[in-house]
């Protein structure tokens, strides 16, 4: 399919204009010492992750694809994420909120003058204006660690939103079968997918079962109030160490006060909603809740399989609803809501085997490590995927309500360290269905 350059540019532009609102949005609701402090050492300074999003996309769009001299090559370094490690940017020469303020626009400006000049065809990053919705991708996933940012800060609340609306029809078993059997992971078609993405490739998956929802709150307390974080025997090794290590009792923000628990959002505190998917556990905490309550995560194959298999059509689609791009009614994306949503919501995005809220509401654990597909081709550049092959690091799936739309898609995996829990990451779980697989 190819679509006329006059639909692409608008549709790059419009891209690129969602996720600048979203920035802007996010830099400009606190004052300027919020902007410079650096909230946690987990994370950088709100006005680095600013002008880092200008830099990547000075070097992309306005020197790489649009062959423009350089605006300010002194600053590279600064804000090159391999060179400093978050602890470190504080220290760094950073540009004002100011002056950062005025950098991304500068860039913007110039980066709309390229893609109106541009042919968008002639060669990988130009095609289907891959290198311009690579950068909205990008400033998209900088704004969601900025909202992680803000769930870290202390203080009183700078951001609000409505609460998810109520849409659950009351219909869904706790668990569905997803027949085994060959069927199509990662894509070759997707216009904007990222490197780690592709190619399609053809994946043998046996017969299992999968939660239909996001485990819960009230389940997770459950856990919690048998003594599940006493109990070395659901932990794995590393996990129990964690748990012993930092003295863990319940997922991040979360506290006990006489007989409920009580949980910070975004600065207000308030009862944790037993009904809502869990979020803030780590790797470790979603393997041992999954261990106590006889069952296991997901391996990455077996979400992707209830994510996207068609057993009637037999295929692969873009979402669990389908081919279309996402709307309010089919998940909880683009941080319209600032939590997600309650279990059983969303049943115009369940997939054809009737699995909900894959995507949007919390990042979803998944057994695996991060590796390349088969055939796998790094793409525009190894930092982006490459690096991270074969390390530490555990799959997410899904993505949260902090995700933007244009960085979600049925084949989007994103990559953490098992230890982290400020990321909006929860997960549901899976068993083995016992029966031969049908191929
Ligand atoms: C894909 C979310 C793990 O934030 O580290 C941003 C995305 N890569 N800038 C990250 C990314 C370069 C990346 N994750
Ligand atoms: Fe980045």
């Amino acid at each position: 399919m190819t679509i006329d350059p006059e639909s692409l540019r608008a549709r790059a532009a419009t891209a690129l204009l969602a996720a600048r609102d979203r920035t802007h949005l996010l830099t400009t609701c606190v004052d300027e010492p919020e902007l410079v402090a650096q909230h946690s050492p987990l994370m950088s300074p709100l006005v680095w992750d600013l002008a880092h999003i200008g830099n990547q996309e000075e070097q992309w769009l306005l020197r790489t694809v649009g062959g423009r001299d350089a605006l300010r090559p002194d600053i590279d370094s600064v804000y090159d994420a391999f060179e400093h490690p978050r602890a470190t940017r504080p220290s760094l020469p950073l540009l004002t909120p100011d002056e950062a303020h005025g950098y991304v626009s500068e860039v913007r400006g110039r980066v709309l003058d390229v893609l109106e000049r541009s042919a968008l065809r002639g060669g990988p990053l130009l095609d289907a204006a891959f290198a311009f919705g690579m950068i909205a991708q990008h400033e998209q996933q900088h704004d969601e660690t900025m909202l992680i940012t803000h769930q870290l800060r202390s203080g009183p609340a700078a951001l609000s939103a409505p609460p998810p609306p109520v849409t659950s029809d009351g219909i869904l078993p706790a668990e569905v079968l997803v027949p085994g059997g060959l069927f199509t992971m990662g894509t070759s078609t997707e216009p904007w997918a990222l490197d780690n993405e592709r190619p399609a490739h053809r994946r043998m998956v046996h017969a299992f079962l999968i939660d239909t929802a996001p485990v819960s709150n009230g389940a997770y307390l459950r856990f919690i109030e048998d003594g599940g974080y006493g109990e070395p025997r659901w932990w794995s090794d590393e996990g129990w160490a964690q748990v012993r290590e930092h003295g863990l009792r319940a997922p991040l923000f979360w506290r006990q006060e006489g007989g409920s628990w009580l949980r910070r959002r975004f600065g207000v505190t308030e009862e944790v909603p037993p009904d809502e998917p869990v979020v803030h556990v780590s790797w470790y905490e979603a393997d041992a809740y999954a261990r106590w309550a006889g069952r296991r995560l997901p391996t990455e194959a077996e979400w992707e399989k209830a994510a996207r298999h068609d057993p009637v059509a037999d295929r692969s689609l873009r979402y669990p609803w389908g081919d279309q791009d996402p709307t309010p009614a089919h998940a909880n994306l683009g941080q319209r809501h600032l939590q997600p949503a309650l279990v059983g919501s969303y049943p115009d995005g369940r997939s054809p085997l009737g699995v909900g809220q894959l995507i949007g509401d919390v990042w979803e654990w998944t057994a695996g490590d991060f590796l390349p597909y088969p055939g796998f081709a790094a793409f525009p550049y190894r930092e982006y995927s490459e690096v991270f092959f074969g390390g530490p690091y555990k799959v997410l799936r899904g993505g949260s309500f902090a995700v933007d739309a244009v960085a979600c898609r049925g084949t989007f995996r994103n990559w953490d360290l098992p230890v982290r829990r400020q990321i909006f990451a929860g997960f549901r779980t899976a068993r083995d269905a016992g029966i031969p697989s049908d191929a």
